[in-house]
């Protein structure tokens, strides 16, 4: 206990020096890792050992990292704004483990499809536990959502007319929050920006258009008015895309109380919050925003006469610095132009660099010698294909394994079989623990449902 004490002291102050003398726990090995010490034998050796036991390449999460993420967001949000709920927008990261330890920390769920839903309930959520937000959601997910009392966050007049039908057919009030496109540019990458008017979310704030669809609303015996939502956007790295969606959706909590008597149990802002994806990048912390919606929240509260409770419903935040996509190297070809070091995952494992161009964190597992620039390339046959674009990295051989940080979000979860590659494994580590929260996919895997006759409707 005291060697523990001792050592973890150590890794804090020195995570260079603790892990060329210590053992680190599974958990350390990653910490180091992060703090670019993934060369020393020890953190090597732990590393070494998930490859080992599980194969790559291997999705790892550090499970505690989720719940200091929490923590974070709540020590953060709460001492501020008394009436809190906080969601997990499930998309980030599907995991059933994943979502458990986020629903153990009183977690609502937000999903966007009858799958998410399932996954939801299948961990243990209720219906009103759950949110559901797409602008485009069909005829079955919204029969199922209305059965389980789920919140719809209803997009468009026409969805708002079939929900209505809907509710109707079963005899049931469907509980209704409008998404709300604000019209606010949080700055954030093109395809992540969902705030801006010019996007497909949600019902403009401009010319009356949510303002009339409360209105309608109202009028329906069918819809039971909760709420209103908004989510401006993903990776956002300033607080003032929030601040002044804040205001303008306090300022509809007003008018629809001022003009159409509606009180609103909730106002959503959404998820969003950005994390560092390279080393030594700061930005807002949960803290800063908390701090900077304050006011403006108190503000509008007071102009409405009275407080919804505030919703919020990050993905990222939790669950993206705590995954690790570890992989072995196949090859290092050195071309006239450049350096490729050629790993068993790509694309179709983390595709985020190859859709937005995203910028993830390296480390070449065991070696600190003779840097290189070197581009890490996946092994999708497509030149877009690279995981890491001119990096000076410790030079890498066949057989190393490369980690790549940052991996939790929208990792997996985006991840496809293309080429015919199965799906990767996960595993969550605690302590100097590693379980399997999804076994490695298999090559039978790839013809499922392909043979005999098979069901095609939903
Ligand atoms: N709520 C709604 C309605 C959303 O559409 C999203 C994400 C979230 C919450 C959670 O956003 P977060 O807190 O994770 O930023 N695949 C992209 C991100 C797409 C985000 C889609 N919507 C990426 O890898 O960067």
């Amino acid at each position: 206990m005291r060697f523990r004490q001792l050592s973890l002291a150590l890794l804090l102050l020195s995570p260079g020096l603790y892990a060329q003398v210590a053992r680190p726990t599974l958990h350390e090995a990653l910490l180091a890792a992060r703090a670019d010490h993934a060369g020393e034998p020890g953190v090597a050796a732990a590393f070494r050992r998930l490859a080992d036991a599980y194969g790559t390449p291997l999705y790892i999460y550090d499970q505690a990292h989720i719940g200091g993420q929490v923590d974070a967001l709540r020590a953060a949000f709460a001492p501020r704004f008394h009436k809190l709920r906080i969601f997990y927008a499930i998309k980030a990261n599907t995991n059933p483990a994943v979502i458990s330890l986020l629903k153990a920390k009183g977690l609502g769920a937000e999903v966007v499809s009858r799958g998410e839903i399932e996954t939801a309930l299948r961990v243990g959520y209720t219906g009103p536990e759950i949110m559901f937000t797409s602008s485009s959601k069909n005829p079955g997910e919204i029969r199922r959502s209305i059965e389980l009392g789920v919140v719809l966050n209803v997009d468009s007049m026409d969805e708002l007319g079939q929900v209505q039908a809907e509710a109707r057919r079963q005899k049931k009030q469907a509980r209704v929050s409008f998404r709300i496109n604000p019209g606010v540019d949080p700055h954030t990458i093109h395809q992540i920006n969902t705030g801006v008017s010019e996007s497909k979310f949600g019902l403009h704030l401009q010319d009356g258009i949510a303002f009339n669809a409360y209105e309608k609303a109202k009028a329906m015996p069918e819809i039971r008015i909760e709420g209103a939502h908004c989510h401006i956007g993903s990776q956002i790295t300033e607080t003032d895309g929030y601040v002044l969606t804040a205001r303008k959706m306090l300022g509809l909590v007003k008018d629809l109380k001022d003009k159409l008597d509606i009180q609103l149990a909730f106002l959503d802002l959404g998820g969003g919050l950005g994390i560092p994806y390279e080393d030594g990048q700061t930005l807002m912390s949960p803290e800063d925003l908390a701090k900077a919606l304050e006011p403006v929240w108190k503000e509008g509260v007071a102009a409405a006469g009275y407080e919804p409770t505030l919703w919020l419903e990050p993905g990222r935040f939790f669950v993206g610095g705590s995954g690790y996509l570890l992989t072995r190297v196949n090859t290092v070809k050195q071309t006239p132009l450049k350096t490729f070091v050629n790993v068993d995952a790509g694309f179709n494992t983390l595709i985020r660099p190859a859709m937005y161009k995203a910028y993830h964190r390296v480390r070449v597992i065991g070696r600190t010698q003779d840097p290189q620039l070197v581009d890490i390339a996946g092994d999708v046959c497509e030149t877009g294909d690279i995981l890491a674009e001119a990096r000076t990295l410790p030079r890498a051989q066949a057989g190393d394994l490369v980690v790549i940080l940052d991996a939790g979000a929208y990792g997996f979860s985006m991840a496809s079989e293309y080429n015919a590659r199965p799906l990767p494994a996960e595993v969550m580590v605690e302590g100097d623990k590693a379980r399997v929260i999804r076994r490695r996919g298999t090559y039978s895997e790839l013809f499922r449902n392909t043979g005999g006759s098979v069901p095609t409707k939903r």
